[in-house]
């Protein structure tokens, strides 16, 4: 069953007096139990979906979907209230760049005793309510993988290791035990065996807890791992989505193709405005679109068409939006 559904979201930032896409008509869906990945180079638009999701956005900016639900309840058109409610019990958000996220002026323990939900806690009295909030936080350091607990929790976040931070984020954000946790670009930075870790660590609650996972990253072969479908960005815009399995045997999209013939298992991260290696050139400045397909530039499949914004197809579960699609006989 799909729990969060977007169709079509579009996202209209001003720009010099000038209403720019920075997301055209973007597609995604999250079922049960789920690992989705969603990819794309630095610059593609991620940490907008994101922030979109989550209604993290400047007031100025426009948001439309013809969807954007979250267990088929409207999450543009209900009240502050019931999405702020939504946000805090059912879907987590891990926000990219942990270090900023956090409250440097506050040591893990508080912030962490903040936030455990009520219900979880036992106990009559403040003290006995106490004891039984700093079980559940010490429990739920010592669940995402934070050794020495004792001392960790004394600290604040300036005084640990980005990838401890990382992991006190994680804590922060499963707390609440969501159905979904939202996790944007969570290895970034991160030494490989720590990666692999975290990535061990979401595989493991996506099978013990039933979570479900929205995953975005750059690590792709790390992540076809891990994920069971993925959606692919390219510059505000879905391209191609499905199975994981079907997306890596058999891409329709070149992007898609680019994107996997360019990423050898845990490389480096693309630093912004870095090349893929299997297409020239680099994303563009949301000020200097292309007419049409926005890869067009740079695709060498691109024909007279492609001026044309390609629309969405499927074939079962597998949709793209592409002109001349490889793999596909176009008629
Ligand atoms: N506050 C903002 N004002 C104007 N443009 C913005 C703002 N935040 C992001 N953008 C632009 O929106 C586009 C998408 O940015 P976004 O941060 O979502 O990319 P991303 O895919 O998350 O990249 P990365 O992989 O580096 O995290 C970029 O062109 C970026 O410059
Ligand atoms: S629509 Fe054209 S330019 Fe866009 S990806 Fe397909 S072939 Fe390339
Ligand atoms: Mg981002």
């Amino acid at each position: 069953m799909i729990i969060l559904d977007i169709k079509n979201l579009t996202l209209e930032i001003e720009s010099n007096g000038v209403l720019i896409k920075a997301l055209d008509k973007v597609s995604l869906t999250v079922k049960e139990n789920e690992i989705r990945a969603l990819v794309g180079e630095t610059g593609s638009g991620k940490s907008l979906i994101v922030r979109a999701i989550s209604g993290a956005l400047p007031p100025q900016w426009i948001v439309t979907a013809d969807r954007l639900t979250w267990r088929g309840e409207n999450l543009l058109t209900m009240k502050q209230a019931q999405r702020q409610a939504i946000m805090r019990r059912d879907i987590a958000v891990i926000f990219q760049d942990p270090m900023a996220a956090l409250d440097p002026s506050s040591r893990l323990q508080e912030q962490l005793l903040e936030s455990v939900p009520e219900e979880f806690v036992e106990g009559r009295y403040w003290w006995e309510r106490n004891r039984s909030k700093m079980k559940i936080a010490k429990q739920i350091l010592a669940r995402v993988g934070i050794e020495n607990v004792a001392q960790c929790i004394n600290k604040y976040p300036h005084e640990l290791s980005l990838d401890i931070c990382q992991k006190f984020m994680i804590a922060l954000a499963l707390i609440s035990q969501p159905t979904l946790l939202i996790a944007d670009d969570p290895t970034r930075g991160m030494e490989t065996n720590i990666k692999k870790q975290i990535l061990a660590l979401f595989t493991h609650l996506n099978k013990t807890r039933d979570l479900s996972i929205l995953f975005v990253g750059h690590d792709l072969l790390a992540i076809s791992a891990m994920a069971h479908s993925m959606t692919v960005l390219y510059c505000g815009q879905t391209v191609e989505s499905g199975k994981m399995k079907a997306l890596r045997k058999r891409p329709l999209h070149p992007y898609t193709k680019a994107l996997l013939d360019s990423a050898p298992s845990f490389s480096p991260d693309l630093q912004p405005k870095s090349r893929l290696v299997a297409l020239d050139g680099t994303i563009p400045t949301l000020q200097h679109l292309p007419i049409g397909c926005r890869l067009g530039p740079r695709c060498p499949r691109a024909a007279k068409e492609c001026v044309q914004a390609p629309t969405e197809r499927s074939i079962n579960e597998h949709k793209y939006r592409c002109h001349y699609p490889l793999h596909l006989q176009v008629v």
